[in-house]
């Protein structure tokens, strides 16, 4: 099998890189190691930011979006019973971010490539990237029982943290920069109307929680556990107890509850590879990086890389320069710093250390304080959280 751009992974990052190279009439390949069911329901990120949201519609996977997503205008932060609005279109000039679940900007995508698009595999998965450095990259997979191999111009990485592209960077070129959190988060899907009209993220001294949405009646719940924690180990009473006693304000707001539908476990890390490039093969989305979930940056990261890659591609295709190829990776990770940055300070700023002390529980304090009391630092949060600009 050959083909211009072999993509490894059918997440958003390369669902929507296929997408983008085909409108732009450069040939791709999918490799998917799971079946499509798995891929259209993995529950997982749920915030777009508007450059996101953008992107997706001109791609032409905004009618559902437009339709269903609902739009934002700010969060709530709450801590010591009380709450703060965020305020996001009066803080950045206009800009809001949408609530559209990551599973339905798969199906969105995987619906338009099945259509028209170039071949996409389920239940192919990739085995090894080969010949990187060469002009003839080749991806070596395995698919209905058989080894195959997918010859291409270029390979692009977009398998997640666990994939196996990043394997093909020698280990004399990676550097990678982690920090791995002594928490994670315990996430809830309940078939319940939210019980407010927007995200709140709460710091509380037993831990974190926020509350999100999935719909007008599907409410998504996060609880900050040790890590390492076991979904099950949570009973559901439990889980609604511990979800009062973290979101209880002092003006009567009260949470509701209703039966729970999915239960997981997120562990939280930090974690950027530098160079996000190698010779033939690129590295976009959770492949080259990981933010912690606070702050809801990972998707808005992963689309931001392949927005940053089609172009590079095409304006190879138009001009036979390969300038933008040789600057993606410095391109991306100025404005993945940026986004590293922001969610390691909601994350500290909101979550309970194991080892925190007083000290630092009057400086998470005096965080919250200073965005409750300063325009400035208030429009520092939106603008960070309504997407850095690629
Ligand atoms: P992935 O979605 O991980 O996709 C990689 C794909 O590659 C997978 O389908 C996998 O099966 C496939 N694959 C792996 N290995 C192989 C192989 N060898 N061969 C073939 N295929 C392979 N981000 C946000 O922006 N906003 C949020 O609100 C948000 N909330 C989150 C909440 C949770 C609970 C979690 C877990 C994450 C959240 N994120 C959020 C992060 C976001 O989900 C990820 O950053 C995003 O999925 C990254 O997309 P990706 O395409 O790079 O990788
Ligand atoms: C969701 C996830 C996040 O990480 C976040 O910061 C906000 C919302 C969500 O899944 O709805």
């Amino acid at each position: 099998m050959r083909t211009t751009v072999g993509i490894i992974g059918a997440g958003p990052a390369g669902l929507l890189l296929a997408r983008l190279l085909h409108d732009a009439g450069i040939d791709s390949v999918v490799l998917e190691s799971h079946d499509r069911e798995y891929v259209e329901h993995r529950q997982r990120a749920g915030i777009l930011e508007q450059g996101t949201a953008d992107v997706l519609r001109a791609a032409g996977a905004g009618v559902r979006l437009d339709k269903e997503g609902l739009r934002h205008d700010g969060i709530e932060l709450r801590y010591e019973r009380r709450r703060h609005r965020v305020d996001f279109p009066g803080l950045t000039g206009g800009r809001s971010v949408t609530v559209y679940a990551q599973t339905e900007v798969c199906k969105d995508l995987i619906a338009l490539q099945l259509a028209d698009g170039g071949p996409l595999l389920f239940e192919a998965e990739a085995l090894a990237v080969e010949g990187v450095e060469g002009e003839r990259p080749r991806v070596r997979f395995r698919h209905a029982g058989a080894e195959d191999v997918l010859e291409c111009s270029y390979v692009v990485g977009c398998d997640g943290f666990w994939g196996i592209a990043r394997q093909a960077v020698p280990p004399e070129v990676s550097r990678t920069f982690e920090r791995a959190y002594p928490f994670a988060w315990l996430g809830i899907l309940a078939d319940v109307p939210p019980s407010h009209d927007e995200l709140v993220y709460a710091r509380h001294d037993r831990g974190f929680a926020l509350l999100s949405m999935r719909s007008p009646s599907v409410s998504r719940l996060y609880l900050q556990v040790p890590a390492g924690t076991d979904a099950d180990d949570w009973t559901d009473d439990e889980i609604w107890d511990e979800l009062d006693r973290r979101l209880e304000t002092d003006d009567g707001w009260t949470l509701r509850r209703g039966p729970i539908t999915q239960k997981s476990v997120t562990p939280m890390r930090s974690y950027v590879h530098e160079p996000m490039r190698h010779g033939r093969l690129f590295l976009a989305g959770d492949a080259a990086h990981i933010v912690p979930p606070t702050g809801a940056k990972g998707l808005n990261l992963a689309v931001g890389d392949v927005v940053t890659l089609a172009r590079a591609l095409a304006h190879e295709k138009e001009t036979g320069s390969p300038e933008l190829l040789d600057t993606y990776s410095a391109d991306c990770l100025h404005r993945i710093w940026q986004a590293e940055r922001f969610s390691y300070d909601m994350t500290t700023m909101l979550h309970r250390a194991p080892d925190a002390d007083p000290f630092d529980s009057r400086l998470q304090l005096a965080r919250l304080e200073r965005i409750a009391g300063s325009r400035a630092a208030s429009a520092e949060l939106a603008e960070g959280y309504t997407g850095f600009s690629y």
